[in-house]
């Protein structure tokens, strides 16, 4: 489907994020952010929406300790800024039954290496970075993929590849596979707004 409204899931710093509105604003990509939704009070991804001018939600297991009340809320939100397709930059959350349905084949989620290696449960942050480099890869990489009921297992839609150098600390490894992951999420979800990936 025809894909124009996108909803962001970020609850992080929000870096990924601001590529997306960043793309939107400068034309490089047919699209808008229509809402950032975040589990965690404090992310500056709040920050970045609000600088941005676009609304944004707080939704999480302490506001709506019923999961189902949780996924109702969501849902709504996502409905109330008629989202086309939703894109998990830096969210850990699994996404709960209803709204897998509602938006079933238009939810991705950027990962920070090449699964189907270094990805599941407890791989996120500096603890995917850190595995890569004590397995002694020579590459790891970004992946973009569908979003289904377990972690990082949904169908992959796009990889780029970063090389590990020898000197590779996690940290040093984790910024340059976030600096791919900004140019990378754009070219991607730019496909999937001119419908060259399918949503
Ligand atoms: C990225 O590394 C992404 O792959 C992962 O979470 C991180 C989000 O970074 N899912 P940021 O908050 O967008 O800077």
């Amino acid at each position: 489907m025809k894909i124009k409204r996108i909803a962001v899931f970020a609850s992080h710093n929000g870096s990924d994020l601001q590529a997306i509105i960043d793309s939107c604003r400068d034309g490089k990509m047919d699209a808008e952010v229509c809402c950032v939704l975040s589990n965690n009070t404090d992310a500056f991804s709040l920050q970045r929406a609000k600088d941005a001018g676009i609304d944004s939600y707080c939704v999480n297991a302490s506001l709506y300790p019923d999961s189902d009340e949780l996924d109702r809320v969501t849902l709504e939100i996502l409905q109330q800024h008629e989202t086309d397709l939703i894109f998990l930059a830096g969210y850990l959350k699994k996404i709960g039954e209803p709204i897998l349905k509602v938006y079933h084949n238009r939810i991705f989620n950027i990962h920070p290496a090449l699964l189907p290696k270094y990805g599941g449960k407890g791989m996120y942050g500096i603890n995917v970075h850190k595995a890569v480099i004590e397995a002694k890869e020579p590459f790891s990489g970004v992946t973009i993929h569908r979003v289904n009921a377990e972690y990082d297992s949904g169908d992959i839609v796009a990889q780029a590849k970063v090389p590990v150098l020898p000197q590779d600390t996690p940290e040093t490894l984790a910024a340059r596979v976030l600096e791919r992951e900004h140019t990378f999420l754009v070219e991607t979800l730019s496909k999937i707004v001119t419908e060259d990936i399918n949503a």
